[in-house]
């Protein structure tokens, strides 16, 4: 997406050379600095994405034009890949609501594939969930329509959802942000940014680097999930946020990835977690860093404890979520995903951080009617893999029941209801220590999670799955029947 964009090869050249350099004569580490703080300035900030134009004038409506089509984009400067967009970009525009807005969305499909809009987390009926069991066919058009709850102010997103096909369309760049936003949030003060990462693998010429069926580079992606060495920051890579000394800002980070997770970290610095898949926790929670898997997002605090003038980079640290027999190589390396960089400017003065965010009802487990065990193997849940044509739980609305998932495997799998959003219970045994809204929870190698979860409004037939996409491609899903 940054085609007119100064070569970010050459920034990076021109850093590597002022950190070669130091050690050298002073004249000459000056120049080099020099050097390299004229080409930060020239190094655009993290970007978007953009909002979509709201086409109602109606108080309290937001309807959009949503068009998902093929475009040749440079995803990377220099190379120009035959990409899918939402709205003509990677990501799509960016969703902003407010709770209690009525949400319609004109969806047309100009891809050469059929496709769903599926938006990851919002508690709405089933018809507008975009789930495999509503495709919609190229050259169609659909429309969503939704009311966001009370409640669910937070950080969600969109993707596609047809049957075996969701990591294919979403390697080809389709996703975006949806942003809930509350009447009365508390930390609404805070400048705020939008982290959409995602992971890709580009050929030489620029083409999505995708293996032939049953090659070795498949059934590696097949058994880890596709990841890429590509990083992007809303489509970018390595970008740059400003900060100023002293300064906090809410970031809201999502997974957007296939299959990558991230194990965040700013070195010299602490995160403070407000807030996760289903928004704001009770209170803030001070994290050295943060796991992010597929589809979740977190919000967090970063303070501007770093000197005037410096920088330092957010990283992924190594994670080991693989099989050892597909663990790539590699892997145990630390990622730079953008640049901090500090204003050289006094520092502003502190702001205060609220103790208390929010207020989330409780689930009690002594409500739940009934346990439901899901077992992961590779590629499976309970022993089978996905048919569109069985139910493999029935519930009744109204209901509060608690889910055991027990993962048997050597990795880790992270785990997504559709439709309703959950508080785990306990991993392993050990409570959770507080509360919070989630609609996707990592279960790691060989460990058991439980969460609880009311189907309180929305009947119909919910999907439940691995969120790393070959696996979800690849049958690990299964359908809740809500009645
Ligand atoms: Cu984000 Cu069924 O998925
Ligand atoms: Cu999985």
């Amino acid at each position: 997406m940054s085609s007119e964009r100064p070569s970010r090869a050459a920034a990076s050249l021109l850093m590597l050379g002022a950190t070669f350099f130091a050690g050298t004569s002073q004249a000459q580490q000056q120049h080099t600095r020099a050097l390299a703080a004229s080409n930060a300035a020239a190094e655009p900030p993290l970007a978007g994405p953009d909002v979509f134009e709201n086409l109602s004038t109606k108080p309290g409506t937001v309807e959009i034009s949503l068009v998902a089509s093929e475009a040749r984009l440079a995803l990377v400067p220099g190379k120009s890949t035959d990409a899918y967009a939402y709205n003509g970009r990677v990501p799509g525009p960016r969703l902003e609501v407010r709770e209690g807005d009525r949400v319609i969305i004109h969806f047309r499909n100009d891809l050469p594939d059929s496709t769903t809009v599926h938006w990851h987390g919002l508690h709405l009926p089933v018809m507008a969930d975009g789930s495999p069991f509503h495709p919609v066919a190229p050259g169609e058009s659909r429309d969503f329509e939704f009311t966001i709850r009370p409640g669910s102010a937070g950080t969600y997103w969109y993707h596609p959802h047809p049957h075996h096909r969701t990591g294919w369309q979403v390697a080809k760049g389709l996703y975006g942000a949806v942003i809930v936003r509350a009447a009365d949030d508390p930390i609404a003060h805070l400048p705020e940014k939008l982290l959409i990462l995602a992971d890709n693998r580009l050929l030489e010429d620029g083409s999505l680097d995708v293996p032939e069926v049953r090659t070795h580079g498949w059934r590696v992606d097949r058994e880890n999930g596709r990841e890429g060495d590509l990083l992007f920051v809303n489509g970018e890579v390595r970008p740059t946020i400003p900060i100023r000394a002293g300064e906090v800002q809410r970031w809201r980070i999502i997974n957007a990835s296939a299959a990558r997770m991230y194990r965040l970290a700013i070195p010299g610095h602490t995160f403070v977690q407000v807030g996760t898949d289903g928004g704001l926790f009770e209170h803030p929670v001070e994290r050295r860093e943060i796991l992010i898997a597929g589809a979740e997002r977190v919000e967090v605090l970063v303070r501007g404890t770093g000197a005037p003038g410096s920088h330092t980079p957010l990283q992924s640290l190594p994670y080991d979520r693989y099989i050892p027999q597909t663990r790539p190589a590699g892997w145990d390396s630390t990622h730079e995903l953008l640049t901090l960089r500090y204003a050289d400017a006094p520092p502003v003065p502190p702001v205060a951080i609220p103790a208390t965010l929010r207020a989330i009802p409780v689930l009690d487990t002594l409500d739940a009617t009934a346990t439901r065990v899901m077992v992961l193997t590779q590629g499976m849940i309970n022993g089978k893999i996905m048919d569109m044509t069985r139910v493999d739980v029935e519930a009744k609305l109204g209901d509060t029941e608690i889910w055991q998932v027990e993962n048997l495997v050597g990795m880790d799998h992270p785990f997504h209801l559709h439709g309703f959003q959950f508080q785990v219970i306990d991993r392993n045994g050990v409570p959770e220590p507080f509360r919070s809204w989630k609609d996707v929870v990592n279960v790691p190698e060989h460990e058991t999670v439980r969460f609880i979860v009311r189907y309180d409004d929305y009947p119909g037939k919910w999907m439940f799955h691995c969120h790393i996409l070959d696996h979800e491609d690849h049958g690990m899903m299964g359908v809740l029947e809500v009645r």
